[in-house]
């Protein structure tokens, strides 16, 4: 613990990246040798591309966790331009129950990115689909935003009836304000945009998201669920893609967060403590990581949308994911589906262009929008 936190302050930090990167750059040719008989690659059913690209990913992921190196945000436009949008807070109302237990924490204003441009009104006639999209990155990483989200949006609008995916970038825990209810603070903000700002009818409009994100999802279907007097409507569908089951779970001693059987994954436990450490609530809020709007893993609940549950058969959450949907399916008057992409590793949505797996997401989506359809 000493030493990990002496990593994230510098000069250390950055010593440590300057290691890290000599490191990799002196074991990249010894993995692009390594891998060439299929044999020795993580899967052997798996392309050099895809070999390389996960080792190159958990490479990364090794290298950013012990010195918890998070995305830094902004509130200005950037690259993005007029995708890029602000949303105020709703109504005080609209935020209650669990999302007021920390003082600290307020709703704020949000940012996000529209794919494949901003929708400025919406044409009820033409009865579009649209998709509130949340990204992965265990709450510490990611931002929606073009390079982050791009591909998955770009892979719904493809394959999917959903003509406009809009991508919030909540607020992550690795900067200070972000512990929970802080992202959730933000999803309801970015629900309500499109529900009131836009009037957008809710069953118009599914919710996405992958790990973190699609944590984030279910966290806002409780919320919805807990919270009638809240007035949120229920939204068409849910597309949870390798949601992240349960945070807490990483930071239990003796308890691996992951299932260790799974060793093809570019998932470190690490980065999954990092974010569960940061997401932590307060203690004086008196909830913690194992709060029903935190941890799923046995806590399914009733909800009136279609839930679509994805996860890869080579990721580290595959168990947590299956059993996630199991949960679900039991819980009378839910209606569940699941999809397991065949070799696949964690969240293809999110990093399939890195590690090769863009046919896969692709197949993953195509059944989401299938779902979609066969739910109205
Ligand atoms: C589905 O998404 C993939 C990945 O973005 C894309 O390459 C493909 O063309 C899309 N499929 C269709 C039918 O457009």
């Amino acid at each position: 613990m000493a030493a990990q936190t002496l990593l994230t302050r510098q000069p250390f930090k950055g010593l440590w990246v300057i290691l890290a990167i000599g490191f990799n750059a002196f074991r990249l040719p010894l993995w692009m040798l390594y891998y060439i008989p299929k044999f020795l690659r993580q899967h052997p059913e798996w392309t050099y591309r895809q070999a390389i690209g996960v080792r190159i990913l958990k490479a990364y992921l090794n290298t950013i966790s012990p010195i918890a190196h998070g995305t830094s945000t902004s509130l200005s436009p950037g690259a993005e331009g007029k995708r890029w949008v602000i949303v105020k807070p709703a109504k005080p109302e609209v935020y209650t129950g669990i999302v007021k237990k920390d003082e600290e924490i307020v709703p704020e204003k949000l940012g996000g990115t529209w794919y494949p441009k901003t929708l400025e009104k919406y044409e009820e006639a033409q009865g579009e689909d649209i998709v509130l999209h949340f990204h992965g990155g265990a709450f510490v990483i990611g931002d929606g935003r073009e390079k982050d989200a791009g591909f998955a949006a770009r892979t719904i609008i493809k394959n999917t009836t959903a003509t406009h995916v809009f991508c919030p970038q909540y607020r992550l825990s690795s900067i200070k304000g972000g512990r929970f209810p802080a992202a959730l603070q933000d999803a309801i903000t970015a629900f309500q945009y499109l529900t009131e700002t836009l009037g957008i009818p809710a069953n118009k409009i599914t919710i996405s998201g992958d790990s973190a994100g699609g944590n984030l999802c279910l966290s806002l279907l409780r919320y919805i669920a807990d919270h009638p007097e809240a007035g949120l409507p229920n939204p068409a569908c849910a597309w949870l893609w390798s949601a992240w089951v349960d945070p807490g779970k990483s930071l239990k001693p003796g308890v691996s967060g992951f299932d260790p059987k799974i060793v093809t994954d570019y998932l470190n436990e690490e980065f999954g403590a990092w974010g569960a450490r940061t997401y932590a609530p307060s203690p004086k809020s008196g909830i913690t990581l194992d709060h029903p709007n935190i941890c799923f893993a046995d806590n399914a609940f009733a909800t009136p949308t279609p839930l679509f549950f994805s996860t890869g058969e080579c990721e580290a959450l595959y168990p947590d994911d299956v059993k996630l949907y199991e949960s679900f399916k039991a819980v009378p008057g839910n209606k569940v589906v699941l999809q397991v992409e065949r070799k696949a590793v964690h969240d293809i949505i999110l990093t399939g262009k890195v590690v090769g797996f863009e046919k896969e997401a692709a197949e993953a989506v195509r059944g989401a929008g299938v779902f979609l359809e066969g739910s109205r």
